[in-house]
């Protein structure tokens, strides 16, 4: 491992080769129950699962129990869950209010091919929670985002879609690390994040083309950059400015303040997207914001857009939708857990400081990552620059002793989480970065 400036430049050496192996076996020999499920699954599951962002080498762990920040795998480990399913899990394991609330509604009424009070409650906090106008509901934050395109491209009349280098809005529209192979074949126009007058220009070159810029207030998949307040505002001005619509993706970040990250950072879009921790565990996607857009939906008009699904309305996200909304992740609670976040990452930071790593955390409120690059990164191409090797001796590091992150080091804070809990990940990150250190002189 090498310190300081030059390591961005560096391969990997014998030494980290055989530090990564080592660290792999070890995994691999404590877990032998979920190496052997992990066979099993690839038998009938490509990869062994349906989801490619849990892959990781050797193999990801089979979890059987969970239960508020706690996981446990099928060796009988346990793990302070520091992931929080990518944000989706921001209510911890088992949240007996959502499921009393499911049970409650599914005991009256399950599948029903109507309208039913759960869908317009949910509309109605969401309307009341985020500032929209409208809203619809679809079963994920790609369809969310899919409809939202949809919605602009129809009022606009216009093809093109500008989005940002290192963004990710769902598996069919990912540019985390390059435009995707499997992304949806849309025009997209590529701009640079938290870069105005680079996003400006390519807007001006543009300008009668472009339906919608589609921006995340923090890139989460990308690294957890966020975004610049003045880059934000400026973007949604200038496209405003050439007639495309604003769309926000707040898949990840609505928990953050009391109506999301992106009105917090001054931005103000036209359509917002959501989707992860607000179906309390069930598949959850929306789309909304300003009637005059939203209402092509309308099929009261003679031309109105169809927008069909099935399980868009399901009562269970319905329900559990209205009681997280309403009960669990109030305005006043997000507000708390942004702050939380934001000291928990100041802890991260101290405790990174102690060592001579290049190591970094950044982020915004509960949602964080942790990054082998000696400063934080400001873009994509900062996060591509980082030292594989360390990356996944931090992940295994903390692996082992406990603590769940991604692999690529994402760290989301779940309600459940105790100051008890915060404190023992703190050590173990203390303790593997402790070992790191003597490992590489
Ligand atoms: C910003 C953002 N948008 C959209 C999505 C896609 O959501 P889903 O996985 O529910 O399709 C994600 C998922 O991680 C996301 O982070």
């Amino acid at each position: 491992m090498v310190h300081g400036d030059s390591w961005q430049y560096r391969v990997m050496t014998q030494l980290d080769i055989d530090q990564v192996a080592k660290a792999r076996g070890a995994f691999a020999d404590r877990n032998p129950q979920s190496r052997l499920r992990y066979q099993q699954a690839r038998k009938v599951l490509p990869g062994g699962h349906t989801r490619t962002v849990l892959s990781h080498t050797p193999f990801p762990l089979t979890f059987v129990r969970g239960d508020g920040a706690v996981l446990t795998d099928a060796d009988g480990h346990d793990y302070i869950d520091l992931l929080g399913d990518y944000t989706a899990g921001l209510l911890g394991h088992s949240e007996h209010r959502v499921l009393a609330a499911v049970h409650a509604a599914l005991s009256e009424i399950a599948s029903v091919g109507g309208i039913h009070p759960h869908e317009t409650r949910l509309a109605q906090l969401m309307c009341d929670r985020f500032g929209l106008e409208r809203v619809r509901f679809t079963n994920s934050g790609t369809e969310a985002n899919l409809m939202a395109i949809t919605t602009a491209i129809q009022a606009t009349g216009r093809r093109k879609l500008m989005v940002f280098h290192g963004g990710y809005h769902g598996g069919l529209l990912s540019f985390a690390s390059g435009p995707a192979s499997s992304n949806a074949p849309y025009d997209f126009v590529i701009a640079p994040y938290n870069d105005l007058p680079g996003t400006v220009a390519l807007i001006e070159q543009n300008r009668d083309e472009l339906a919608a810029v589609v921006v995340e207030p923090m890139q989460g998949s990308g690294g957890c950059i966020a975004g610049e307040p003045q880059f934000l505002t400026g973007v949604f001005a200038s496209a405003r400015a050439a007639g495309a619509v604003c769309i926000a993706d707040e898949v990840m970040t609505s928990r953050h303040g009391r109506s999301g990250l992106a009105p917090m950072l001054g931005a103000h879009a036209d359509i917002t997207t959501y989707g992860k921790y607000i179906g309390g565990g069930f598949s959850f996607g929306a789309f909304g914001g300003n009637a005059d857009l939203l209402d092509q939906f309308d099929t009261e008009r003679s031309n109105f857009i169809s927008h069909a699904g099935t399980f868009n309305n399901n009562v269970a996200t319905m329900a559990a939708g209205e009681v997280v909304l309403a009960d669990i992740f109030t305005a006043d609670v997000a507000e708390a857990h942004t702050a939380r976040g934001n000291d928990f990452r100041a802890n991260l930071a101290a405790v990174l400081a102690r060592y001579p790593l290049p190591v970094s955390v950044c982020g915004f409120g509960s949602i964080m990552s942790l990054h082998a690059l000696a400063s934080q990164p400001t873009n994509a191409d900062d996060v591509a620059r980082r030292d594989p090797a360390l990356q996944e001796l931090l992940f295994l590091g903390l692996y082992q002793r406990g603590v769940y992150t991604a692999a690529r080091g994402m760290i989301n804070l779940s309600l459940p989480l105790t100051d008890d809990q915060l404190s023992t990940a703190l050590e173990s990150l203390d303790d593997t970065l402790a070992e790191l250190s003597r490992l590489t002189g």
